[in-house]
């Protein structure tokens, strides 16, 4: 079974394909010549991963799965969400994302916060929706070279060390878009034994 990840970051690709059966084949969406400028206009991320999923199933009749990710801290009332990307503004800049994070979260004292990772898979007529959480919390400066996004403000729950501090293997044991993944490889294992 072919089966497009819409996604164009073949590292992303690879990792969830070294999960998958071997008979489950995943193509980016370079993979099958898409190079839309699909349009992120959901008010939640489990929105916006359907769009992206309907759009490559019904444009390119493959079947087909989409993530989208966000981080929600409670004392900003799930800001940045769903704008999580662009919180600073249209061009995407991590480090301004951060500072407004912090300026916004100034010396409140409720920190908490979690990354929300939704998959959705456009299979045979049917959506799917697999969500993974990892909760913690912000902290008052970045620490930690590693990983990308907001993981220098991020500690998670039970750990005292950033994302951007802990190592690849441990983030990407415990994140979000681990645990969402996960769910989604049980289903499609399930649906396809070896
Ligand atoms: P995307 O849906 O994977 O493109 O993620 C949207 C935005 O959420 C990214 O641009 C990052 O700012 C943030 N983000 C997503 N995943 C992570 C993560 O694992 N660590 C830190 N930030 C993340």
């Amino acid at each position: 079974m072919q089966l497009v990840f819409a996604t164009h970051n073949a590292h992303k690709l690879n990792e969830v394909q070294t999960m998958l059966p071997k008979q489950i084949r995943l193509l980016s969406l370079d993979a099958i010549g898409c190079h839309d400028e699909i349009p992120e206009t959901g008010n939640t991320l489990e929105e916006n991963a359907k769009i992206k999923a309907l759009h490559v199933a019904k444009t390119y009749s493959y079947p087909c799965f989409a993530d989208d990710t966000g981080l929600l801290v409670n004392a900003l009332n799930g800001a940045p969400g769903v704008f999580s990307a662009r919180y600073a503004g249209n061009h995407k800049d991590t480090e301004a994302n951060i500072r407004k994070l912090l300026f916004e979260l100034g010396s409140k004292k409720d920190r908490s916060a979690r990354f929300e990772t939704v998959i959705t898979l456009a299979l045979q007529g049917e959506m799917h929706v697999f969500k993974g959480v990892v909760s913690g919390t912000i902290i008052q400066e970045k620490r930690g070279t590693g990983g990308f996004g907001y993981d220098p403000v991020f500690v998670p729950d039970g750990y005292d060390k950033t994302f951007a501090e802990l190592s690849p293997q441990v983030k990407n044991t415990i994140s979000h878009r681990a645990r969402a993944t996960e769910k989604l490889v049980h289903f499609l294992s399930a649906l396809n034994p070896s």
